[in-house]
């Protein structure tokens, strides 16, 4: 791979606002990436690093694949752009079928956005709509998780529970809106692999919020499977099912946000089959086109949709008043049907299962490590707990991943907890390295008072 080296000075970074970046950081500490192909990305040092975390969750399939180009180029030959309302193109209707027959029974229909954070608010609005069409209009309440991470819209940090989301906005909030507890317990769960056995009880305080509302104000339940981007909290045994039966109960609908757990990245289609779990409702994005363009969606039950169907009036009025101009837009539909493919003909969905006790081993074999609070690893993503610096919190993952890309290879930090999720196409001694590149790291970070 050829890179055209720019030294960090030589780029003039006056205009950019990075996105979830501390900005005046990162200008003193700048990490350009270059080039990518493969299970790697190329920095602007000439660094080779191993992508640790598949992009931001969302390239599993690695970078470059000329699969996805080829149909990409061809698509936007043959069209560019169609419109989203009141027409579409015949293969965004294939790649909703498809998308049905990966997911699990009853989720047969799909409505498509550009991003995870549209998705979520999609499918908040859906659930209200159901719920009206239905005769339900008091039922408008949202009930999400703490630390949970539903995107940046509206809808998604109220239902959100990362406190650092929802502080500075707090004045914008949608009303209505409720959170379980979360599951993530240091002393009843460290070091657990794969899902804890502590914890299904916390779901129970559903019951009690239902209580306090009442179930007859109650929209939906919103929740990641495993919740990523504050360090992969792996729901405990029986807690999933837990919540299901009673949203099932009191007629609440259940939405899991598979942005990240959706197409494979817990060895299984969605979560949903991971888990045994069928929710009412999937929003998905990022692997849906390898992260190559943006995409997303949800999955809602054929009846969801047929209720709000009914209550359309006449044929050719509009019966659901959502849609984005690129939804369903024919080259990241042509995008996914490539990724899709792919998936297919490379069994991705089982390398990545394959792959799960690779990365349980090799992270479970740093316990004992100084400067390590907890492990815990499911599917093919897992984490690591560092002790923080004192009085500085997220220094020390923050030094943890420049020491990983010093030692070639990309991490993603979330205060001090470092995540990863390797790309499905990586091979067992890639995923060692990685894991090897990160021990090394927390020592040298270690270092760092
Ligand atoms: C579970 C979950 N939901 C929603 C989102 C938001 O997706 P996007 O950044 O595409 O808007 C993310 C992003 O990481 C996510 O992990």
């Amino acid at each position: 791979m050829t890179a055209v080296l720019k030294t960090p000075s030589a780029i003039d970074m006056s205009a950019y606002w990075l996105p979830y970046t501390p900005n005046r950081y990162f200008h003193q500490h700048p990490k350009v990436m270059q080039s990518a192909k493969g299970a790697y990305y190329f920095d602007d040092h000439g660094r080779k690093l191993f992508d640790g975390l598949s992009g931001l969750w969302c390239s599993p399939l690695g970078h470059a694949d000329p699969r996805i180009g080829a149909a990409i180029q061809k698509q936007y030959e043959t069209m560019d752009y169609c419109p989203a309302f009141q027409m579409a193109s015949e293969a965004t209707f294939t790649l909703a079928s498809r998308i049905v027959a990966m997911a699990p029974t009853g989720l047969d229909k799909v409505f498509f956005t550009n991003s995870g954070s549209e998705a979520v608010d999609t499918a908040l609005k859906m659930a209200v709509a159901y719920h009206r069409c239905m005769g339900n209009a008091s039922r408008f309440r949202m009930i999400g998780r703490e630390r949970a991470y539903h995107g940046v819209g509206i809808g998604g940090i109220s239902v959100g529970g990362i406190v650092a989301n929802r502080k500075a906005f707090a004045g914008m909030m949608m009303p209505g809106v409720d959170h379980l507890p979360h599951t993530f317990n240091l002393s009843q769960m460290a070091y657990s692999k794969g899902q804890p056995t502590w914890g299904a009880h916390l779901a129970d305080e559903l019951e009690n919020i239902v209580t306090l509302h009442d179930a007859n104000t109650i929209a939906a339940v919103i929740l990641e499977p495993v919740q990523g981007s504050t360090g992969v909290l792996v729901p405990p045994q029986g807690y999933l099912q837990k919540i299901r039966d009673i949203c099932t109960k009191h007629g609440i609908l259940l939405i899991f946000d598979e942005v990240i757990t959706g197409f494979g990245r817990l060895g299984a289609n969605f979560g949903a089959d991971r888990f045994g779990v069928t929710p009412d409702m999937i929003t998905f994005a990022k692997a849906i086109t390898n992260g190559v363009i943006p995409m997303g969606g949800v999955l809602v039950r054929g009846d969801i949709y047929d209720a709000v169907m009914g209550q359309g009036g006449q044929e050719q009025a509009i019966e659901f008043f959502h849609g984005y101009t690129y939804s369903g837009h024919p080259i990241p539909t042509a995008a996914a049907h490539a990724v899709l493919d792919i998936f297919e003909s490379d069994d991705l969905v089982n390398r990545a299962k394959a792959l799960e006790p690779v990365l349980e081993n090799s992270l479970h074999a740093l316990k004992g490590k100084t400067g390590l609070l907890d492990i815990r690893n499911f599917g093919l993503s897992g984490a690591v707990d560092l002790v923080p610096i004192a009085g500085k919190p997220g220094l020390r993952a923050m030094k943890t991943l420049e020491a990983c890309i010093e030692r070639g290879a990309l991490v993603r930090i979330t205060n001090d907890t470092i995540a990863v999720g390797p790309p499905f196409i990586s091979t067992p001694a890639e995923v060692e390295f990685l894991v090897s590149v990160l021990s090394d790291a927390i020592d040298d970070a270690m270092k760092i008072s």
